[in-house]
């Protein structure tokens, strides 16, 4: 079966516009972690544009931060975003293009901590790649490093519209941007129970100031994580779990809508 990212990432611009909210929520959530973990060697899996290794570099700490991401138009955003830096800053900072699935990094084994936040882990569809992705993760830790993993609790309500009302157009958002455009954000959902996958059709539209006009559209699937599923992802591996939360407040796993899971190499 072909899954889809498409080119939903290539527009990185667009991606930084519409997730500038979730920052809010999430980067105080990291750079928490960071402060209580105090790590030397940080990795983000799937770091896209930075949008949270930007904030971790201004955080207290001065270790060491590598970024991992498929996509070149996210990491070009990346860069962008380091240039405007003192030379200091840039210098803590390698980026890679790559697979999760299948990478290798010149500090395999001397990461104290590995991050992989905002349900990009949604983005392994297959057992045997989310398994590649886990083992290989296990390999760049050291001994007593940990691996966070950051994903929402699947919401069986909004499951079950996607399965069974898949025609349902969903307004996401609307965003403006002062003298430029305004963006309207919808999707449409399906929901494929067997493979626990979500297929979802974004339309992005633009309204321009000057009159113009311009729509585009991305598929993206992302697969459904149950709970269970992503511990025994861990323990098959030869993590332990040392916590799990449900929410970016620290909520106790099962009181929020998220499981973010801290597994552990001892
Ligand atoms: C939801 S975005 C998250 C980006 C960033 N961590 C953030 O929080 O803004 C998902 C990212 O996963 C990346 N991605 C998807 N599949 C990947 C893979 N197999 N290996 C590495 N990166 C991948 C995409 O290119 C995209 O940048």
């Amino acid at each position: 079966m072909a899954y889809n990212m498409g080119e939903y990432y290539e527009r990185a611009g667009d991606y930084d516009l519409e997730y500038q909210g979730q920052s809010e929520q999430d980067v105080p959530f990291w750079r928490e972690l960071v402060m209580r973990y105090t790590p030397q060697r940080v990795l983000e899996l799937a770091c896209g544009s930075g949008r949270i290794g930007m904030e971790l570099l201004h955080s207290p700490g001065s270790f060491e931060l590598e970024g991992l991401d498929i996509s070149a138009e996210m990491l070009g955003a990346y860069r962008s975003k380091l240039e405007r830096e003192d030379e200091a800053t840039r210098g803590r900072v390698t980026l890679h293009e790559g697979d999760m699935c299948d990478y290798s990094l010149a500090n395999k084994g001397a990461f104290d901590l590995i991050l992989l936040p905002f349900n990009s882990i949604a983005h392994l569809y297959e057992i045997e790649q989310q398994l590649e992705a886990f083992r290989n993760t296990f390999e760049h830790l050291a001994a007593g490093g940990r691996f966070v993993v950051d994903v929402f609790v699947p919401d069986i309500d909004y499951l079950s519209d996607a399965l069974n009302h898949p025609s349902h157009v969903y307004v996401e958002d609307e965003i403006e941007v002062p003298g430029e455009f305004t963006m309207l954000l919808y999707t449409s959902r399906k929901y494929d129970p067997v493979e626990q996958l979500e297929h979802m059709l974004w339309t992005h539209e633009k309204f321009f100031e000057n009159g113009e006009h311009e729509r585009y559209l991305n598929k993206l699937d992302m697969h459904i994580f149950f709970p269970r599923e992503l511990q025994l992802l861990f323990l098959a591996t030869g993590f332990s779990i040392d916590a799990i939360y449900g929410g970016y407040d620290w909520k106790p796993f099962g009181k929020g809508t998220r499981q973010i899971v801290v597994g552990r190499k001892q």
